[in-house]
This record gives C-alpha cells, structure tokens and sequence, in this order.
C-alpha cells in the first residue's frame, strides 16, 4: 500500500486561478497591502512587532465588536429579539477572542517592553476610539473621556453622538415599560450622557422577569444575553489589568494615569447593574 506521505507535494488543479492582472484578488478584496504595510516599529528591538500587531488586531476587533453592538441596539429597540441574540452572540466571541490575546502578549516580559516603551511617547490604549465607543454603547458614560480624541474631529463627533444616545441597557429599559413593566419615567427620558444609576423599579422587573421566565421567555433571554456581554468584558478588562501588572507592575501608563490602579477601578463598573443585584434579590 502506497503512503500518501509519500510525495509530500500538491499539484496545482488546472482549473485553479493564477492570473489577477485583470481580476481582483484576495489581497486586492481584503486591501491587505495597506494593512500588512501598516506596522512602522519605532524601535530596532524584534518584540515591538509584536506589540504593534496584537493593538492593530484588537483595534479590528474592537471595530467588530462595535458594528455588532449598533446591529444589536438596532434590533433591540424593534424587538427582533432572535437577530438581537445572534450579534449578540458574535460580540461575546469577539471578547472570548480578544481576552485570548493576552496570552500571546504575556510573552512579553517586562526587560523586552522597557526596551522600546520610551519610543511610545503619550500613546495609550486609553485612546483607543474603539474600545471607548463600545464603552459607550454599553452605558459606561464619561464625557471628560472624549477629549483626548480632540486633535481627530470625526472620532470626536462620533464618540459625543454615542454619549448623548440612550445605551445599550437604556433601550432595553425602554423596552421593558413598553411591555407593561413599571418603570420610573425618568428613567426613560434621562439625560443620557450621565452614568446610569441603577433604580428599584428596574430591579423589581427584573426580578419579576425570572421569576416568572415562561411568560417573560424574550427578556429572560435578553437579560442572560446582556449578562454575557458583561461577562465577556469584564474579563478583558481584567486580563488587561493583569497583564499590564505583569509587564510593567505599578508604573504609571504612558497615557498618564497611575497604571494598574486606574485599571482596577473600571472593574468596579457594571452596565447592568441590577442584573447583577437580581442574584441576591431571587
Ligand atoms: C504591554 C502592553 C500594555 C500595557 C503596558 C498597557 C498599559 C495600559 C495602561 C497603564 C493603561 C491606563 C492608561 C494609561 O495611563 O496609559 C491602559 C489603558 C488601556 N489600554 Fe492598555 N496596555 C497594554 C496593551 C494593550 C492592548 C494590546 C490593548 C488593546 C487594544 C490595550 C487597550 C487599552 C485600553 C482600551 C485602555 C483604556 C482602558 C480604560 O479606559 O479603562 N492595551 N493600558
């Protein structure tokens, strides 16, 4: 019997493809030219390759991450629950994927960061236009967050357009007095570019809501939903919290904060916040 090991060589079909003077080709679709062209290390030290890539591949995730969410709001506010919970899904995987990218980061040990740290001058993930829009859309609301983006008038306009809009959590509020829940008016017309305040009478509809999931069966799906996402996030920010200790303890961060500390504290940030106190509550 013959091994198929044996010629360790694959012939080209000849139905396969290989002219692209004329056709668009993968790389030409995917514009790869630009994007695998993008990495200008500043340094001459081999592991700030490494550093570019995993801010530029969390960057285009972050950029999915957020279309799903907007897909997400979108849904929500017309009560199509069942395309709600399928990007909803996708946002959970985007985080599963980038809290995965830690690991490959953790590589990195604290000597091979402070070779090239310097040449990074004020740059932050703290700027990152990405990771503050999904924080808006998600609820976590700090206007003081948007002028940092103010040398980039688009960014700038887009992040304020997110603040003064109703959240993720806003809208599902609405959505729930809308189906009978009594719900504070207030709340329903709030300004949104405050922080979210959690309120009893949210909590008692949600309570009410798994108490009694058979007749409630959307929202109690939604809520375990939103408590994904939660989830999923949370343990970003603490992989990123963590592994910032890990490179550069209590340093402070190039974008001027204390470092570690300054981190710790969004872990204390809920978006949901009284599903999360439901759990004692039941
Ligand atoms: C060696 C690797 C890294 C270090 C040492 C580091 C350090 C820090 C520090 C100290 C902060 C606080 C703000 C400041 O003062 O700079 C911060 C914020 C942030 N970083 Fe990183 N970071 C690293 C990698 C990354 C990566 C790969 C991403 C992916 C996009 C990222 C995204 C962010 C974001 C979004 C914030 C803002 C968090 C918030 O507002 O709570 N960081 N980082």
């Amino acid at each position: 019997m013959s091994c198929p090991h044996q010629n360790n060589f694959r012939e080209l079909e000849s139905s396969i493809h290989t002219d692209f003077k004329e056709e668009m080709s993968y790389g030409d679709y995917l514009n790869l030219e630009e994007i695998l062209n993008a990495q200008h290390p500043l340094s001459k030290e081999h592991d700030e390759m490494l550093f570019i890539i995993i801010h530029q591949a969390s960057e285009l995730w972050l950029k999915l991450a957020g279309h799903e969410l907007a897909a997400a709001m979108r849904f929500i506010e017309n009560e199509q629950f069942g395309p709600a919970f399928k990007v909803i899904s996708r946002v959970k995987q985007i985080f599963i994927q980038l809290t995965q990218s830690w690991n490959i980061l953790s590589t990195l040990t604290p000597v091979d960061y402070l070779k090239f740290r310097d040449a990074l001058g004020k740059s932050s993930g703290f700027q990152s236009f990405g990771y503050r829009s999904i924080e808006f859309m998600l609820g976590n609301k700090n206007k003081s967050l948007i002028e940092v983006h103010n040398s980039n008038s688009q960014a700038y306009d887009t992040l304020t357009n997110l603040s003064n809009a109703p959240s993720l959590y806003d809208i599902v509020i609405k959505i729930m007095a809308k189906r009978g829940f009594d719900i504070e008016p207030r709340l329903l017309d709030r300004d949104f570019n405050q922080p979210y305040e959690r309120h009893d009478s949210v909590l008692n509809a949600w309570v009410e809501v798994y108490n009694h999931a058979d007749t409630h069966f959307e929202l109690y799906e939604l809520a375990e939903k939103l408590m994904d996402i939660e989830d999923s996030f949370q343990n970003w920010r603490f992989k990123h919290m963590y592994t910032v200790q890990r490179i550069i303890g209590n340093k402070v961060g190039t974008g001027g904060s204390s470092g570690v500390e300054f981190l710790k504290k969004a872990l204390d940030i809920s978006f949901f916040p009284e599903l999360l106190e439901l759990r004692t509550k039941l």
